[in-house]
């Protein structure tokens, strides 16, 4: 498949088959990832490739935190209340996604079914945890490396039969992935990326998001 379908053909996955994928194919796709562009060459990324016991752990401890109400607690500061169009996009792949798995809208149950299986990383057989160094902060340059790594981790998965959704969800008590994939104080934990071979008869795999039109956020200056 050449670059332009096969980028179009990748898309999120939220549901795992029991398989669990060997360490030399989670190394292979960062071999591939780390060719990234990063500010300066600077690679201030660092990954934290998590599985088993302590996976386990911490879908543990994400649940009970999330049912025992703790407040989201992330390792940077960030605002994600969005407006406008951004909302709208954000309310369509709800919907979409809760179309998929048949949750109605006031289905709180199941609703809370489908947040938690987030918070579990959606049962992903691994996650890669990405971080970059405290002492960076305020990091924006760094989080953009790390942006760019992701979808090299993202791609080069699904160039290998493996799909991936990343997620915010999974490090929202950040604490709790400090603790059980053992992170050092002096890393902040900016996203985790759930990965594993993909589940053809889970619903949600199914959902094809959209895109804007390119002259709804593209401006060509110079051209002729
Ligand atoms: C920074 C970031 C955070 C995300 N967090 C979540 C999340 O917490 N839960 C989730 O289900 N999907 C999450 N996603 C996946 C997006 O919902 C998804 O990429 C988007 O809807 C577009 O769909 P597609 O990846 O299938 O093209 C996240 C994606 C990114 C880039």
């Amino acid at each position: 498949m050449d670059f332009s379908s096969f980028a179009q053909s990748r898309k999120s996955v939220r549901g795992f088959q029991k398989k669990p994928i060997p360490k030399a194919i989670v190394d292979e796709i960062i071999n591939v990832a780390k060719w990234a562009p990063s500010s300066y060459n600077t690679q201030t990324w660092r990954v934290h490739a998590v599985t088993g016991e302590a996976l386990d752990k911490i879908r543990e401890g994400n649940t009970n935190n999330t049912l025992a109400g703790k407040p989201h607690q992330r390792d940077f500061p960030y605002k994600e209340d969005y407006e406008g169009e951004h909302r709208r996009r954000q309310i369509d792949v709800a919907i979409q996604l809760f179309e998929a798995m048949g949750i109605a809208r006031d289905d709180k149950e199941k609703r809370m079914d489908w947040m938690l299986r987030g918070f579990r990383q959606f049962d992903a057989p691994v996650s890669l945890v990405l971080t970059y160094d405290k002492h960076l902060e305020p990091a924006a340059i760094s989080q953009f490396s790390l942006g760019s790594l992701a979808y090299g981790i993202v791609l080069a998965a699904w160039e290998r039969g493996i799909g991936c959704v990343i997620n915010g969800q999974g490090i929202m008590q950040s604490d709790v992935v400090h603790e059980h994939a053992n992170i050092p104080d002096d890393e902040s934990i900016m996203i985790c990326i759930a990965m594993g071979y993909p589940d053809d008869s889970f619903a949600a795999n199914d959902v094809r998001s959209t895109r804007a039109d390119n002259q709804d956020f593209v401006r060509y200056v110079g051209f002729e």
